[in-house]
């Protein structure tokens, strides 16, 4: 009796141990779960007035905008791209660029009309939509630095896209051949929807420069796994 009841307990014990190296022979052999990106917040990360892109808002916005500041007596410029989704070659339609700017005088300048909620913005300030080829441009005039500082002239663009809940920053816009843009202020610029370094072109009296946008570039908590 007692021997058969110490191997029945040894044969018991067997089968467990043995189950349990199955399980886990199974378990090391399963694929590793592919990796995801998990968001951790609104993409494009904390973005201060972020909403200040509604205030004015358009029904209908068109791909060409003229800003507001176009009649300053300042160098007009044309600011013109393509906006790509992620992968730099799709075009993206139906994406829309709000973009504010400070005047001639580096001031985010105030006037007669402007919606008291967004005066920190000045009233140089517009909207684009993508068109089906992906394509934008907007007319307007060369910002000046803000009077006193070492900050390179800039235009500030925020992107809504239809699929995002929420509108994100991308590397402002500036001008190559601005002394303010340093090497060192260069080397911190963050690339957010690729360089917003313009080159521009004069032609007759309009400087041109080509600015294309790709989605999702070096956007925090872009939902997607293929961030660069
Ligand atoms: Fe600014």
């Amino acid at each position: 009796m007692y021997p058969i009841k110490t191997l029945t307990w040894f044969l018991l014990l067997s089968m467990i141990f043995s189950s349990c190296q199955d399980q886990q022979q199974v378990a090391s052999q399963s694929p590793e779960p592919t990796p995801s990106f998990r968001s951790t917040g609104p993409v494009g990360g904390p973005f201060e007035n972020g909403d200040f892109y509604l205030i004015g808002l358009p029904e209908h916005i068109p791909p060409v905008d003229t800003s507001p500041g176009w009649d300053q007596p300042g160098q007009r410029l044309l600011i013109q791209g393509t906006i790509y989704h992620q992968d730099g070659q799709t075009p993206a339609p139906g994406v829309v660029m709000y973009y504010y700017h400070t005047d001639i005088q580096g001031v985010y300048a105030n006037r007669e009309g402007l919606d008291p909620q967004v005066v920190r913005h000045g009233y140089i300030r517009g909207w684009v939509q993508s068109d089906d080829n992906g394509h934008y441009a907007i007319y307007t005039v060369c910002p000046g630095p803000y009077p006193g500082t070492d900050f390179p002239a800039h235009i500030h663009p925020a992107i809504k896209e239809p699929d995002i809940e929420n509108a994100y920053y991308i590397d402002e816009f500036v001008f190559d051949d601005d002394p303010l843009l340093t090497p060192e202020k260069r080397s911190e610029m963050e690339n957010r929807g690729g360089s917003g370094i313009l080159t521009c072109i004069q032609r007759e009296d309009l400087l041109v420069a080509d600015r294309d946008i790709i989605l999702g570039r070096n956007i925090p908590n872009y939902p997607t796994s293929a961030r660069d």
